[in-house]
């Protein structure tokens, strides 16, 4: 929910650490912060309401020698978007930045006298005072004492005014990475802000300290042994993390859509069969498996949904959806004959990650769909399909979601060989079809222009329904989501066969109902339902496979999708839906990447 940073070398570091912000924005831009290191006048603090462009300007005019700094962009959770609430918090001779939630702020603050020290509403502020107050001079010995007392997700950097050129960090849970190179050592939430400096990298341990200098990072564990955690190398560049000579970011990942399937499909195919032993994942996980449960968030677990009506209509294995912040409460279900399979996009939601973790004390292995390499979610399952979509930058969620269904789609085929229950020539063809969804998506995107003329008549209205049946309602709900999170239109998905059951009271004079009709066995009942709210004045914008229909009665607008088996029409659906959403929202002249309100990964509760 916080994008963090912090770098110490030989080079000038006010700058480096608010570029390095600007592209961790993405996490969160409530507010941006710097500290640094000055030689002759010690800590100096910069921070400011708003993006991170306002904070480049505040700290335009600051003249300083240091080489050492951290920085921080905030998705408020404590405390209100205020210039004081903005992090670094600097208590005495400490200055802090957090990414995360210490859940026992408030009794910490009274077991350990801090009221008075305390100027801000955070729970990161209570962790800076509480440092300076049982700091005698050692870092290490200070911060273990600290962290032993908290209770909750935190990713930390600290700077001591008195151990100039040394960064300190510790994390539990909320994500943070670092490398060392020859030009100093830097540390951030995720590598969009590291790969500038170094392709090699780490994940930060848990409950491990890191001392960072300009020579290298020094890491101990809680006891004072030494810690070297496995070294990984990203495989994007520089030029993948920034938008390419798109407008913006979503829509560059848009059109990656195609690259991003052929990347995660191809590697898992084997003389035309699904392949998944370099993934360390053996049939075996799937012979003993009787029912599988998906648990993810948002786009995620709409992705789940799609895999859940493959999986169902193809291989009649139950699937059960779960939301992830209902699921962890509700007392699972699910043994060892489960196999859970999590979705997510970074790695790092706290709410899929902590259902996860109830998964497996329930005795369910655990297979996750992630895009982001060493996340946390990725290095606590029990298997993982790493997705390889490349960073993605937009909080709207569009590749991770076509490439979690892909992933889905073979999953489905190797369970279903794996079980007998499809033969070895069905599996080679649906790979043969899903090595080609890449393809879909080119040709779909070549309608780009017509889904845009399309977007701006419903840019102005007020709700926009969605309807769909089984695996097209199932793409409506994502649909919405999109639609409401990026142009901040009321939007709602509905089961096609359902509006008569109520929701058609609201259809009224050019309430806008998007139709999927993709799925023949119950085309005409998707258009006796559109025949419906078109009856009653709607206006109807059609996404179908079939030929031209050139009647009003039924729709105002058509979008055509090339003809394609069923199941695969979803990654021709996916690509008009987010550009329904992607254009409507540009045409509103709304910020598309960032969202008001919204964070790219959702570290908290
Ligand atoms: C998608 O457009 C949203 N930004 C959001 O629903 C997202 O899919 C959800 O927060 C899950 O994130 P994850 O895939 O990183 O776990």
């Amino acid at each position: 929910m916080c994008g963090i940073i912090g770098f110490t070398g030989e080079l000038p570091v006010k700058d480096i650490l608010i570029d390095g912000l600007e592209q961790l924005e993405y996490r969160g831009y409530d507010s941006a912060g710097i500290a640094m290191l000055d030689s002759k006048t010690g800590l100096i603090v910069k921070k400011k309401t708003g993006k991170v462009s306002y904070l480049r300007e505040a700290a335009a005019d600051i003249e300083t020698d240091a080489t050492c700094g951290i920085g921080h962009t905030r998705w408020a959770t404590h405390g209100g978007v205020t210039d004081t609430n903005a992090h670094p918090h600097r208590c005495g001779k400490v200055a802090l930045i957090h990414n995360g939630i210490i859940e026992n702020y408030r009794e910490l603050t009274v077991e350990n006298g801090l009221k008075e020290k305390l100027v801000s509403e955070t729970d990161t502020e209570v962790v800076a005072a509480f440092l300076d107050k049982v700091y005698e001079g050692d870092p290490y010995q200070a911060i273990k004492k600290v962290v032993k007392k908290l209770a909750g997700s935190f990713a930390l950097c600290i700077m001591f005014e008195d151990h100039p050129g040394t960064i300190f960090a510790v994390r539990n849970v909320s994500p943070m990475v670092a490398a060392a190179f020859d030009g100093g050592s830097i540390i951030a939430s995720d590598i969009t802000a590291i790969i500038n400096y170094s392709k090699k990298y780490f994940v930060v341990p848990e409950y491990d300290i890191l001392t960072l200098s300009k020579d290298g990072i020094d890491i101990q564990d809680m006891k004072g042994n030494p810690v070297h955690p496995e070294i990984l190398e990203v495989n994007w560049d520089v030029k993948s993390a920034q938008k390419g000579g798109y407008p913006h970011f979503m829509l560059k990942e848009i059109y990656e859509q195609p690259d991003a399937l052929r990347n995660t499909v191809t590697p898992r195919v084997k003389n035309g069969l699904p392949y998944l032993l370099d993934d360390g994942i053996d049939d075996a996980v799937f012979e003993n498996m009787k029912n599988i449960t998906v648990v993810a968030c948002g786009t995620a677990m709409h992705a789940g949904l799609v895999g859940k009506a493959l999986i169902e209509a193809r291989l009649r294995i139950p699937v059960t959806v779960e939301i992830a912040s209902e699921f962890r409460y509700k007392d699972p279900i699910i043994d060892s004959d489960t196999l859970t399979i999590v979705l997510s996009q970074s790695g790092e939601t706290v709410d899929t990650l902590e259902a996860l973790r109830l998964a497996q004390r329930k005795g369910s292995k655990v297979l996750s769909l992630v895009n982001v390499k060493g996340s946390t979610i990725a290095r606590e399952s029990d298997y993982v399909m790493y997705t390889h979509a490349g960073p993605e930058i937009a909080v709207a969620s569009t590749k991770a979601y076509t490439v979690q269904i892909s992933a889905m789609y073979i999953l489905a085929c190797k369970i279903g060989l794996t079980k007998g229950i499809i033969s070895e020539e069905e599996a080679k063809s649906f790979i043969t079809e899903l090595l080609d969804a890449g393809a879909i998506i080119e040709d779909t995107l070549k309608r780009a222009d017509d889904i845009k003329r399309i977007a701006n008549t419903i840019k102005t209205a007020p709700d926009v329904f969605f309807i769909g049946r089984k695996i097209d309602y199932t793409m409506s709900v994502e649909a919405a989501l999109k639609l409401k999170e990026i142009s901040y239109i009321h939007a709602e998905a509905y089961a096609a066969g359902e509006l008569k059951h109520g929701t058609i009271a609201l259809i009224s004079e050019n309430v806008p109902v998007i139709a999927i009709a993709t799925q023949k066995d119950v085309y005409d009942k998707v258009i006796s339902n559109v025949r419906e709210v078109k009856a009653r004045g709607a206006y109807v914008i059609l996404v179908s496979m079939d030929d031209v229909i050139d009647d009003k009665k039924i729709c105002d607008a058509q979008i055509r999708l090339s003809d394609v088996k069923e199941e695969f029409s979803v990654f021709a659906t996916a690509v008009v839906l987010q550009l329904i959403a992607y254009y409507t929202s540009d045409a509103k002249g709304l910020d598309v990447d960032k969202p008001r309100n919204l964070a790219k990964s959702v570290t908290v509760e």
